[in-house]
């Protein structure tokens, strides 16, 4: 494996981030439960794309780049932190957003992500009804182009193996947190969607050599999908770190049984995990992401699936701001 260090990051984030017990929601799920706070990657309102970014930015960097364009749902976390981290950089951000059948309206086109977006100085592309976002992404990197501009695409959620690069980090960071803090975690459990938080976490413990399992609560695809994107994205990156994608047989698990009728459009055990988090531990999580993951994984120790004994760690991706477009929800 190449030296992990060598490849190139833009430090744009805070970090580490902490690594803490949530004992009030352990009482209350029973399990012990620690919660890693990546919503604190301090970016733009923070959040699991700051991570990413750093590896992406590096590379727009390196090819030249003086703008970047993304694609994401019009209240994307991801195309905020891009915004963001564009700002902070110096580079033209072009974000192309779509709107997202079964949201709440009210707040969903004026607030949240989308108010940030623009105060952090982004130029709004919205995706019409029937056009596709990447191929309406394409076209603008190619106007771009043309007028003399030398854009830089980062797929949706910046998940490829470049992005992914900023979980791997994460998963060394949090080894060293438990060796620290004396902690011994059976299960790490987070909200998985573009799929390159779970792939980069997993080739990070991989290349460790440690064991402990990563289960992703999807948030808009069916078990089989959401392990087929991970299982593909995990032996890119494996293979990016000069490691046999192999290694990543077995390693893969998803869960498809909390995201309810869709992407963006939450459940009854997503806002009960959202209210609950907030007031047993202060801790804001989201309607989209975070929300579904945690019901989740209070449905899992509710069932008895993880039992009283085990130490199971919550990775925290962020996503607060949007709880404002879900206000009428709320
Ligand atoms: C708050 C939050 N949590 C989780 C995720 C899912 O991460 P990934 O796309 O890497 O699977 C996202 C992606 O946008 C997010 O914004």
């Amino acid at each position: 494996m190449p030296d992990f260090d060598s490849i190139p990051r833009m430090t744009i984030g805070h970090g580490p981030t902490p690594l803490e017990a949530m004992p009030r929601l352990s009482q209350a799920v029973g399990c012990n439960l620690y919660i890693k706070r990546d919503d604190c990657t301090g970016l733009g309102a923070g959040g699991n794309k700051t991570r990413k970014l750093e590896y992406l930015v590096a590379a727009a960097r390196d090819e030249g780049a003086d703008t970047l364009v993304t694609i994401g749902g019009l209240q994307s976390n991801h195309a905020r932190q891009t915004a963001a981290a564009a700002a902070k950089c110096g580079f033209v951000c072009e974000l192309v957003l779509e709107d997202v059948a079964g949201t709440p309206k009210q707040d969903y086109y004026n607030n949240g992500n989308l108010l940030l977006d623009r105060l952090f100085g982004a130029n709004i592309h919205p995706v019409v009804e029937g056009e596709d976002g990447v191929v309406v992404a394409d076209q603008l990197m190619a106007r771009l182009a043309e007028a003399g501009r030398k854009p830089y695409l980062i797929p949706v959620g910046g998940s490829n193996e470049v992005g992914s690069l900023g979980y791997v980090r994460c998963a060394h960071e949090i080894l060293a947190q438990i060796t620290t803090q004396n902690i011994q975690v059976d299960q790490i459990v987070h909200a998985s969607g573009s799929a390159g938080t779970q792939a980069g976490l997993l080739a990070g413990l991989i290349a460790a050599g440690a064991d402990i399992p990563v289960l992703g609560i999807a948030v808009s695809r069916d078990t089989e999908a959401q392990q087929a994107l991970v299982q593909a994205l995990l032996e890119k990156t494996l293979q990016y770190l000069g490691l046999d994608p192999a290694l990543a047989t077995g390693r893969v698990v998803a869960d498809g049984g909390y995201f309810g009728e869709g992407y963006g459009i939450t459940t009854p055990a997503t806002l009960e995990a959202v209210k609950m988090c907030a007031r047993v531990e202060g801790i804001l999580l989201d309607p989209v992401y975070t929300g579904k993951g945690m019901a989740g994984l209070i449905d899992k120790c509710r069932s008895g699936v993880f039992s009283s004994g085990q130490n199971i760690l919550f990775l925290h991706t962020g996503g607060s701001p949007g709880l404002f477009a879900y206000r009428e929800l709320l």
